[in-house]
């Protein structure tokens, strides 16, 4: 074999490319804002579960309805517990607490690419099959239910009371259920945005922000409707279900994820308006790539007769805005802007974690601690404000649900 062989050998592979957070399915954003929140919102729910199954001596079991390419096993198997910074991470489930893990779809292809991911592994397994037509009492129950990135915005409510009361059905006291469908106020789509919700469930959506910005030269994107929701549909949802399974099922949490930073912020498809804000937090993650900060500030564009939705964003940018604006007079030693009529609490934090970073940064000689530690920092700081300011209306690309089942 020629050295040339050898090379192309290893361009087949596919893993002699150069590796960037910038683009793509799995780009920072999704890694260090998108999985991350969903893990935290999940997480004290998931340890008490764990720490439940520990005192019985029991493993847990997982099964991720759409599971695609089997993200959801990362996701759930990654969260952290709020460790201090002399301790390695701490999984909150271990690998020898996983007893089963299922990925079911109806997509052959998601399912071999999760296959090649997971590799054959006894208790990781990929399933083709519809969800809607799972027979949930062929199996033993499971402990946590996944329904991740907008999967269930591919039922209608009906199919989606019949999964609730079916899985409510067949699983044990303290089951978890995490659904994520997509907000419907997202401003992504404030074109969209309607008070006639019985009307406008669905919206056609295109996978078109993987193309970057040449999606607009794709002429045979398929488009597929997806249902959008608000906080009203989910309670109306969620009553239904209830109702259907007598009562066995709570919502615990209901939560927005994704403002601003959601796919189709960058393709500006259903709104004219919107800035290109996921590629620009991208690049705040990436390391040794410094961020123009003036252009991650958000002008907002309200849309008259929602002013809740409104409310929301705006007080969120009028947020991002200022802890933005603030981080940059940080680094340049410049005058701190004036404060605002009203600092919450989660922008309080985040320009206290922005002063202490920058202090820090300032001081190091090494490598490029502006694009390798404050801007990533200010990426995760603009995390927690969403997190901190959010009230779960669906004003997020994801409108994210934690149910328990309680017997
Ligand atoms: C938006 S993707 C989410 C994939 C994955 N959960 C993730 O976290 O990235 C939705 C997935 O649901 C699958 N899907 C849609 N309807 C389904 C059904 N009725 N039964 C099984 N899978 C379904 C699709 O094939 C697709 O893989």
């Amino acid at each position: 074999m020629t050295k040339v062989d050898a090379y192309n050998e290893a361009l087949k592979s596919g893993h002699y490319q150069k590796l960037t957070g910038l683009l793509g399915k799995y780009d920072n954003v999704r890694r260090f804002w998108e999985d991350e929140e969903l893990g935290l919102y999940l997480r004290p729910y998931l340890e008490r579960l764990v720490a439940q199954k520990t005192e019985r001596s029991q493993k847990l079991r997982l099964l991720d309805l759409g599971c695609g390419s089997g993200d959801g096993l990362g996701i759930v198997t990654n969260i952290t517990s709020n460790s201090s910074i002399s301790e390695p991470n701490t999984i909150v489930i271990p690998p020898d607490m996983l007893e089963f893990y299922q990925g079911i779809d109806i997509n052959e292809g998601l399912l071999r690419q999760a296959r090649a991911i997971y590799g054959d592994k006894q208790n990781v397994v990929f399933v083709k099959s519809d969800f809607n037509d799972y027979d949930f009492s062929s199996e033993e129950p499971y402990d946590l239910y996944l329904a991740n990135y907008g999967t269930l915005s591919h039922n209608t409510d009906e199919q989606t009371v019949e999964l609730l009361n079916n899985i409510a059905k067949h699983s044990q006291d303290g089951a978890l259920i995490m659904i994520d469908w997509l907000g419907r106020f997202s401003y992504e789509w404030q074109t969209l945005w309607t008070k006639d919700l019985d009307n406008n469930q669905w919206m056609d959506y295109a996978i078109s922000y993987i193309y970057s910005g040449d999606w607009v030269k794709q002429p045979e994107l398929t488009y597929f409707p997806l249902r959008i929701v608000g906080s009203q549909e989910v309670l109306h949802i969620y009553r239904q279900a209830k109702r259907k399974v007598g009562g066995s099922i709570v919502l615990r949490k209901l939560t927005d994820r994704s403002s601003f930073v959601g796919r189709h912020m960058d393709t500006a498809k259903y709104n004219p308006h919107c800035q290109p804000l996921r590629r620009l937090v991208n690049s705040l993650f990436e390391p040794n790539l410094c961020t123009n900060l003036d252009d991650i500030l958000i002008f907002y564009v309200p849309r008259d007769g929602f002013p809740e939705a409104n409310n929301y964003h705006q007080r969120l940018a009028d947020c991002w805005n200022y802890l933005v604006t603030y981080t940059k007079a940080l680094l340049e030693g410049s005058e701190l802007p004036e404060a605002l009529d009203e600092t919450p609490l989660p922008l309080r934090r985040a320009l206290s974690v922005m002063r202490k970073v920058v202090r820090v940064a300032s001081r190091l000689g090494i490598g490029n601690p502006r694009a390798s530690l404050v801007e990533p920092q200010l990426g995760y700081c603009l995390r927690e404000l969403e997190m901190g300011l959010q009230q779960g209306l669906g004003c997020g690309h994801g409108l994210v649900a934690v149910f328990e089942v309680v017997k």
